[in-house]
């Protein structure tokens, strides 16, 4: 590649998990330390980043879609974008990402992102860099200190995964799981709130593992992160995800009971309703284990929101199987939740497994899946409404006057009155649909 000028501007496009988002989110602020200002409304931006998710189906085709998609519009403008990928497709196919798209300049693993401005002095002298090393915790340090903050705000605290579910790639992707240091997270929760955030998700790939040492020295899981970060003046909200069954210990359970700043939300995935499937997924726990945990949440807080991820069409999944997965989501009468049809994923256990679904199974199974799920959610949004409760006040509706925030529940509510973004706003719900409530502000009296 030959030597060009260096950009100005930037758009980072982050797809897949809110870790993606999170990550994102602090790849632009390392770019604006840099002296890169966000591309305007509706371009693209001189450097593009593509922050890529690897989870689920055709992730790498779609990159390379959106590479061709990048150099076509340049071509078209006569300034071609700068590209970086980075995200899990870069961590898993950053060789092959150099060799099929010389339009790309940088690869970036997810554990590397710390050293975009050193690849983009190479990307600038016209070497073609790719890092995909792992060095454990090291990224973190070297980000910048966290600035303009949206009310609601993401903090990372745990990455990686041990749990091998046969048909995941995380643990391959982002690597074994490491809790970041309790010390550096009270640190940045403080400057998270100080830059104006109101409300904090921990985010982890297996975010209930996180435990580290306090400022004492004493061993805490993440119910003592929780509660010592509840005790941040001016934060109000405390919600975490996305956790494994088998981390959910005791005094975490208590915490939903206890500390008020925690929302009564919990996002438990269980993926599948039968055991037979449960073992060949590697998930380490029952329908009924699961069931049983979901009860000591529900006595520890009554109104808790349940919500789950699921998967269709695993490998060997037969209807009766799948008749079982039904019969769970009957039971739990989830607030909302997550369905996929089984992809496989190139090096994983299950991608290899004997018996894969057929294509129209699994597209019947999920649409029978979803319409459970769909139906509780409205059903959940409606048991809401006539319910007083707090709204964090996030962003401007469609319509003139028009706010939209989140519930305790973590329902988008809509509503019209005098606020701004990061109040937090007494309202009653009123009519729920499917996705969303609508809302009256409660007048101070
Ligand atoms: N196929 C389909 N869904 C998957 N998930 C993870 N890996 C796969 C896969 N190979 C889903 C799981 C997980 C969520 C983040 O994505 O439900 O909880
Ligand atoms: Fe993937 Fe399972 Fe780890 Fe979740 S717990 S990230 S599904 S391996």
């Amino acid at each position: 590649m030959t030597p060009r000028t260096a950009p100005t501007t930037y758009r980072v496009k982050s797809f897949g998990c809110q870790m993606n988002a999170y990550d994102g989110t602090r790849m632009g602020e390392l770019l604006a330390a840099q002296g890169l200002v966000p591309a305007a409304e509706g371009e693209e931006g001189e450097l593009v980043v593509l922050n890529t998710c690897h989870i689920r189906e055709k992730a790498a085709e779609k990159v390379y879609s959106d590479i061709g998609r990048l150099v076509k519009a340049g071509r078209e403008a006569g300034k071609a974008p700068m590209i970086a990928v980075a995200g899990c497709v870069a961590q898993a196919e950053g060789e092959e990402i150099m060799a099929r798209a010389p339009a790309v300049s940088m690869v970036v693993g997810p554990q590397a992102y710390h050293r975009l401005p050193e690849m983009l002095g190479h990307a600038v002298a016209g070497r073609r860099v790719t890092d995909t090393e792992m060095p454990a915790i090291a990224k973190f340090a070297a980000l910048p200190e966290r600035r303009r903050i949206a009310p609601a705000a993401f903090l990372t605290v745990q990455e990686g995964c041990d749990k091998f579910c046969t048909y995941c790639v995380v643990p391959y992707t982002r690597g074994a799981e490491i809790s970041r240091p309790y010390v550096d997270l009270v640190r940045e929760a403080l400057t998270l709130v100080e830059a104006g955030a109101k409300e904090i998700t921990l985010l982890g790939q297996n975010v209930s593992a996180w435990c580290g040492e306090d400022g004492k020295g004493r061993a805490v899981g993440l119910a003592g992160l929780i509660r010592d970060l509840a005790a941040i003046d001016g934060l109000a909200r405390i919600r975490y995800t996305t956790s494994h069954p088998a981390d959910m210990d005791d005094a975490l359970i208590a915490a939903h009971g206890e500390v008020d700043k925690l929302m009564p939300f919990l996002h438990l995935p269980v993926q599948a309703g039968s055991d037979r499937v449960l073992r060949a997924m590697n998930r380490s726990h029952t329908a009924e284990s699961y069931l049983r945990l979901l009860e000591r949440f529900r006595a520890a807080r009554p109104d808790i929101a349940l919500s789950g991820d699921f998967i269709v069409g695993f490998p060997g999944e037969t209807e009766a199987d799948f008749a079982e997965t039904l019969a769970l989501v009957e039971e739990v009468g989830y607030a909302q939740a997550f369905s996929f049809k089984y992809s496989p994923r190139p090096g994983t256990p299950a991608a290899t497994m004997d018996g894969q679904i057929a294509a129209e199974i699994m597209d019947d199974r999920l649409q029978r899946l979803q319409t459970l799920l769909n139906r509780d959610q409205y059903a959940f949004n409606r048991a809401t409404s006539g319910k007083a409760c707090e709204v964090l006040v996030e962003r401007r509706g469609k319509l003139p006057g028009q706010w939209l925030g989140k519930s305790p529940w973590l329902q988008s509510v809509w509503f019209e009155g005098d606020c701004a973004i990061g109040d937090i706003v007494s309202v009653t719900l009123g009519e729920a649909g499917p996705n969303s409530l609508a809302g009256a502000i409660i007048p101070v009296s």
